[in-house]
């Protein structure tokens, strides 16, 4: 798909686009100095060390290392691919896409679900504004109508053609069913969502690309499932999407933590109690997805469940899809409810207060696995703990934060009375492996230097030189020049964006880029003088390898050396 948008289109994408503008649409920024900054968005902190460079068109994160360009950026927050990233920045400028026939028809299709899904939304707002029975309904369980309007709450009448009749003459049948708001049977089609009440369901910048309808009609000759969400769709899949984080992100309580539940009317009524940092699952365990877009937003994750023998398994599962996607610094806490009360019958109960009671009960993950593995296991024998620390091993496997998986593995031994040995080694810290701008080698040091300034004046005699022409960061040094040369004002972002689908080289761009750079007065000294080191280490290596017998080598190599010697200290 990124193929099927030309290169060239992206490059003058970036030309026009500010990243200060596009990240300043997402948080806010504050100018220091030559560049802005903020709390960074990837990783909780209290103080800001997320940066953006308006003349680099590049972000960075002192803290934990995030960096890119624009399309790095909105695709990391807004969790979109490449192409909807650049899609993002391109409508944000009222820049149409030019596109393959292909690609094109596959925006215009998932255009125009979303508009039908929109549409679809208006209408069942509609449709509840006169529906007694659907208000009537919403009453019993305590909604208001400030609420439902704020989640866009609506009522689908029990019709077998609402659908056809108001939105048919703007969709077609092939429209409403891409959009999974009709089905079709034996040639006839029909509603999908009948004498339910409609929630919509949004991603995370607002828009509709779902609904799940809950069922108010009691007809007891046909089985009714209680909940029904729309089908997978090419806007919606399950399993990525939280009910409620469009809202949630933005309030200021989900930066501390974010409550995960398990439906819609609880979000609905927790939201209603005051408790906005809250999401919910769409009928299917936490998964992967659904803790990686919370982790972006908040540093604690609260999963809630019913406290009856399902919710424990739906736990469980959760704790499962958790080990992979934990990062040392998350923290994930269980909160089992009262049996057979969920959120919603809870904060109906005792309201805000109780809520808030109930949850001081949480269990940290450890506990949990604790209670877990030691009712499986019978701990008085030594096989029984065996087994324990077996499945302890085999469950930690998966998770890759080596301070939280040593904890972890030292507390649930102790627990038991047994020494945890470590089978990691020690724990290294992420920041000792950073390389800084001091210890890396001058090829890299040079390329940095180039990222940061395009424009510094380079000695074409050094660059040019014959005895380091195969060096591949030589090669790459030019082919950063030959992007440079198309338009001297490009800058970092746009630079590393003309690498991208050059997997390997964008990685060791990438990796460069992270480095910290010194404030450099003359960058293009710096520069050359790295490329005579270069010249130099080549020299010397080649010194290493040479028969000590062959003499004339030996001293034609060591007055090479002292030349280049010589021409670096002019630098
Ligand atoms: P209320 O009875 O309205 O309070 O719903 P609840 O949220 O208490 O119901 P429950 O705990 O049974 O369901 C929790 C979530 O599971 C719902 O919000 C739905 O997402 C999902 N769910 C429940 N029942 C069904 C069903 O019959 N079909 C599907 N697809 N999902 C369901
Ligand atoms: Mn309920």
């Amino acid at each position: 798909m990124a193929q099927s948008i030309p290169k060239e289109f992206i490059d003058s994408l970036l030309e026009k686009a500010n990243i200060v503008d596009i990240i300043g649409g997402y948080i806010k920024l504050e100018k220091k100095g030559n560049d802005y900054w903020a709390r960074c968005p990837f990783h909780n902190e209290k103080t800001s060390s997320f940066s953006v460079s308006e003349n680099k068109q590049f972000f960075h994160c002192f803290g934990c290392g995030a960096h890119g360009n624009a399309i790095g950026f909105v695709m990391e927050h807004a969790n979109k691919t490449y192409p909807e990233a650049i899609e993002t920045i391109a409508n944000s400028l009222g820049i149409e896409i030019p596109r393959n026939k292909d690609s094109s028809k596959q925006f215009e299709i998932k255009k125009t679900i979303q508009k039908s899904l929109e549409d679809a939304k208006h209408l069942y707002e509609e449709n509840l504004k006169t529906s007694d029975a659907a208000i009537a309904y919403l009453k019993s369980r305590n909604i208001s109508g400030v609420t439902a309007k704020l989640f866009g709450i609506g009522y689908a009448e029990d019709e077998f053609q609402n659908l056809n009749k108001n939105l048919g003459k703007k969709y077609t049948e092939s429209n409403l069913l891409d959009a999974g708001l009709i089905v079709k049977k034996d040639k006839n089609a029909y509603d999908k969502f009948r004498g339910r009440i409609m929630f919509p369901i949004f991603d995370t910048s607002g828009k509709v690309i779902a609904f799940g309808g809950r069922n108010i009609v009691d007809d007891k000759k046909i089985d009714l499932a209680k909940y029904m969400n729309s089908p997978e769709t090419a806007l919606f899949s399950k399993k990525r999407v939280l009910y409620n984080l469009n809202l949630a992100r933005n309030d200021k309580s989900s930066k501390e933590y974010i409550f995960v539940v398990e439906g819609y009317m609880d979000v609905v009524a927790l939201y209603q109690a005051g408790i906005k940092n809250v999401v919910a699952t769409l009928g299917t365990a936490i998964t992967k997805d659904n803790l990686e877009q919370c982790f972006k937003y908040t540093k604690e994750i609260i999963c809630c469940f019913d406290g009856d023998k399902a919710g424990e398994k739906a736990a469980w599962k959760g704790v499962e899809n958790i080990m992979s996607v934990i990062k040392d610094g998350d923290e994930i806490n269980f909160v089992f409810l009262p049996e057979n009360n969920d959120p919603d019958d809870i904060v109906n109960k005792g309201g805000n207060e109780l809520w808030k009671e109930i949850i001081k009960s949480k269990t940290s993950i450890e506990d949990f696995i604790y209670k877990k593995f030691s009712k499986d296991s019978n701990l008085d024998t030594a096989a029984g703990k065996t087994q324990y620390l077996k499945k302890v091993d085999e469950l930690l496997k998966p998770l890759k934060a080596p301070i939280m998986k040593k904890m972890l593995h030292e507390s649930l031994s102790e627990k038991i009375g047994a020494k945890y040995v470590s089978q990691v080694g020690e724990v290294r810290s992420k920041n000792k492996t950073k390389k800084n701008f001091a210890s890396s080698s001058p090829l890299q040091k040079a390329i940095l230097i180039l990222l940061h300034h395009p424009n510094i004046k380079i000695d074409q005699d050094l660059l040019q030189d014959n005895r380091i022409s195969d060096n591949k960061g030589i090669i790459l040094i030019k082919s950063i020049l030959s992007e440079i040369e198309k338009d001297v004002s490009t800058n970092m972002g746009r630079i590393m964006e003309s690498f991208r689908e050059d997997e390997k080289t964008y990685r060791t761009l990438e990796k460069i880029s992270m480095m910290k750079i010194m404030k450099l007065e003359w960058p293009d000294k710096e520069f050359n003088a790295c490329l005579c080191l270069t010249i130099k280490n080549f020299l010397q290596q080649k010194l290493d390898n040479i028969d000590s017998m062959n003499l004339e080598e030996f001293s034609n190599l060591k007055k090479e050396m002292s030349e280049i010697q010589e021409k670096a200290k002019n630098f």
